[in-house]
């Protein structure tokens, strides 16, 4: 509520104001997002190193299509808000976000920049296209990050990013699916762009660039509910407009390692039923989905908590692994079909 009337305020007060800083004018977002004026978008394409594509648009577009793009933008506007926020506690040496060599917060900046500048084409790429298909453009919420120092911050873009990394190869199957040829062209260019800047967050925690052989696969609806984490309850103008699930939250209580291991988990059964039993479904590379028996060890009203084997061992389970309780034993055959089964969930475990 207070978030909610404050943004309220900033809009009356602009409303006056017209020589404040564009940035408290709109909100979160930086460089006039989410609709730059033409100096603007000049500009950001130079922090971008690059424009933004001037081929015409399709000429047509399927209603798959469309929630793709709906994604994509929902997804863009939270990482620009994400990369803006960080570049300003670095710049403004908020407490946790110091560095102690000045080259050394020169460099990072300088990626920063043009991260956050190239993730303001995407969104501003996919809006484009939804305004000229006459789609109402997604617009931004109001954002919190779960983090208060530069580790985790990376920590968590690492994260995200794996999550896009593997939910764009949904985009792309669902354009294939609606032939929408030109689409899954230009989307295929983002998300070699997307692994580039995941290499670099993963060589900054220490680890080797390249994660899997074969990213791991996600579905839509499941980068829909993970986005939501980080957005103002009630903040979202046109949510509403994405045809997508949200699922109920899913808590690893546990901290899983490189080896096979039992997992604690909590999360809401709005069913509520404890004579249905529930499984703990994972998607790790392009494997079939692993399904693992649920043992519920408490239910408090809603809230369960429950163990399941995580089987590392025998499956390699490295980088991204998305965890879902299912309410169905499966087999599943692929990830969308979990995702029609899903009760809560995605957890996210980063394995190396
Ligand atoms: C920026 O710093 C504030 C204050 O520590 C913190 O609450 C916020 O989560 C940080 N944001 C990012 C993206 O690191
Ligand atoms: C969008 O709407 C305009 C005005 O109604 C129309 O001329 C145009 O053909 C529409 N574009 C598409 C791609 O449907
Ligand atoms: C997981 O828990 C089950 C049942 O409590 C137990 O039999 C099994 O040995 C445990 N597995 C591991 C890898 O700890």
């Amino acid at each position: 509520m207070r978030n909610l009337y404050l943004a309220g305020a900033l809009v009356s007060l602009a409303c006056f104001v017209t020589a404040a800083p564009t940035s408290l004018m709109r909100g979160q977002l930086p460089d006039g997002m989410p609709s730059p004026g033409p100096s603007e978008l000049k500009q950001i394409e130079q922090s971008a190193h690059g424009t933004l594509p001037n081929g015409p648009p399709p000429p047509a577009i399927s209603n798959q299509g469309i929630v793709n793009l709906k994604l994509i933008a929902f997804n863009e506007l939270f990482e620009v808000a994400f990369f803006n926020e960080l570049i300003t506690n670095i710049t403004e040496n908020v407490e946790g976000y110091r560095f102690n060599k000045a080259e050394e917060q020169t460099v990072v900046l300088d990626a920063l920049k043009a991260i956050l500048a190239q993730e303001e084409l995407h969104a501003l790429r996919a809006n484009d296209a939804l305004s000229h298909f006459n789609v109402t453009e997604i617009e931004p919420c109001k954002y919190q990050f779960p983090v208060q120092d530069f580790d985790d911050a990376i920590v968590l873009a690492s994260t995200f990013t794996s999550l896009v990394l593997g939910t764009l190869q949904d985009v792309v199957e669902r354009f294939a699916l609606g032939h929408d040829v030109d689409l899954a062209r230009e989307i295929s260019s983002v998300i070699g762009q997307e692994g580039e800047q995941q290499g670099w967050f993963r060589v900054m925690q220490g680890k080797i660039p390249s994660e899997l052989p074969f990213l791991t696969t996600s579905d839509l609806n499941f980068a829909f509910t993970a986005i939501q984490d980080f957005v103002v309850p009630g903040s979202c103008p046109n949510i509403f407009d994405i045809p997508l699930r949200t699922f109920e939250d899913l808590k690893i209580l546990s901290t899983p390692g490189p080896q096979s291991q039992n997992l604690t988990f909590q999360f809401n059964d709005p069913d509520n039923d404890a004579a249905h039993p529930l499984w703990m479904t994972y998607i790790n590379q392009q494997n079939l989905p692993i399904v693992e028996p649920l043992h519920i060890i408490s239910r408090d009203g809603r809230e369960v908590q429950a163990e399941a084997l995580f089987p590392f061992d025998d499956h390699e389970m490295n980088g991204l692994t998305i965890a879902t309780v299912t309410n169905l034993e499966g087999p599943f055959e692929d990830v969308s079909s979990v995702a029609k089964w899903t009760l809560a969930g995605p957890g996210l475990i980063i394995i190396n």
